[in-house]
């Protein structure tokens, strides 16, 4: 059975990617971890959790040890909107974190590394709407930049040591469970939240911004589908585009009316304007779907059925 460690596995992705892990594998084989002990409380719950900073070498390999770890899920990153305000920041958990995990996967001859990028891996220059696989890298956001490294890193060590690296460009994410931390895509899941809340939002970004986006279920699917993959099946390694669905501010606030007709939405851009403004509309996830498969199941409507509903109950039980 794989030993696999989730390294920021109390975030957003982390904390519901460590449940669906558990389930697969069983929970005496999934260790979370997370810098933050209070976070990582309901993983502890039903399952290994050590407390863990990755910038920390020596205290990551001390667990990698002691639990004969194979596999590491790496989900630890300072997303867009921090990363600018901390660039510095940024760079050191995106970076030095990353290169930590390659270097010990490596000296303990692991069997397999999962690194996400993103679409913050684009930058203006890049076509915008759907992006192909092979395209201009040449991001504005420090978070973008550590992205392409991340992915040139990857596929280093898959043809210079043999180790094998995966990575998918993760759209924006939209869930209901952990909010998003500091990312310039966390209005589409904070306008769900005041949507039930006080039935209004004041966006930070333009109703004409397009950005590609994704829902929980589809992301776990498109994790888990490409962390399963036969490595023989793969031509790239650690960039893989996945899309899903591509909406406006405008047309996400009209799918919400169609569910509360009174939500209201205006509009007040800042500087995370001019991140969202470098990514692309749309993404070519061919390569993604000929490799390993890869097909989402959720559309804009069916995903604000299921955000509103879940978050409606979080609502009534008095959590939000
Ligand atoms: N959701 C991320 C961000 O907005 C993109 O990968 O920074």
């Amino acid at each position: 059975m794989k030993k696999i460690l989730v390294i920021g596995s109390a975030g957003q992705i982390g904390s519901e990617l460590v449940l669906e892990l558990r389930k697969r594998y069983g929970a005496e084989n999934v260790v979370a971890t997370d810098l933050c002990p209070n976070a990582g409380k309901k993983l502890a719950e039903n399952g290994l959790f050590e407390v863990l900073n990755v910038c920390n070498r020596e205290d990551l390999k001390a667990i990698c040890e002691k639990y004969e770890i194979d596999h590491i899920i790496n989900m630890a990153a300072i997303l867009s909107a921090v990363g600018e305000k901390k660039p510095m920041l940024a760079w050191d958990v995106n970076m030095n974190g990353l290169i930590n995990v390659l270097e010990i996967a490596r000296e303990m001859e692991m069997k397999q590394v999962l690194i996400p990028s993103s679409i913050a891996a684009f930058g203006p220059e890049t076509p915008a709407d759907f992006t192909p696989q092979e395209t201009i890298l040449r991001p504005t956001t420090m978070y973008g930049v550590t992205k392409v490294a991340g992915e040139l890193l990857g596929d280093y060590y898959v043809r210079r040591f043999g180790l094998d690296v995966r990575g998918l460009r993760y759209p924006g994410i939209i869930s209901n469970e952990t909010l998003p931390g500091g990312g310039t895509t966390d209005y589409a899941v904070e306008i769900y939240y005041e949507a039930i809340k006080n039935k209004k939002y004041t966006c930070f970004v333009k109703e004409d911004t397009q950005l590609p986006m994704m829902y929980m279920p589809d992301c776990l699917k498109a994790t888990l589908d490409l962390f399963e993959a036969d490595f023989d099946n793969l031509k790239h390694h650690s960039d893989f585009n996945v899309g899903s669905m591509s909406f406006t501010v405008k047309e996400l606030a009209d799918s919400i009316k169609k569910y509360i007709p009174e939500f209201e939405i205006d509009y007040a851009p800042d500087y995370r304007q001019d991140i969202a403004d470098t990514w692309p509309n749309s993404v070519d996830d061919s390569c993604a779907r000929m490799e390993w498969g890869w097909e989402p199941s959720f559309d804009l409507d069916a995903m604000t059925k299921d955000m509103l509903e879940a978050i409606q109950k979080k609502y009534d039980k008095g959590l939000i």
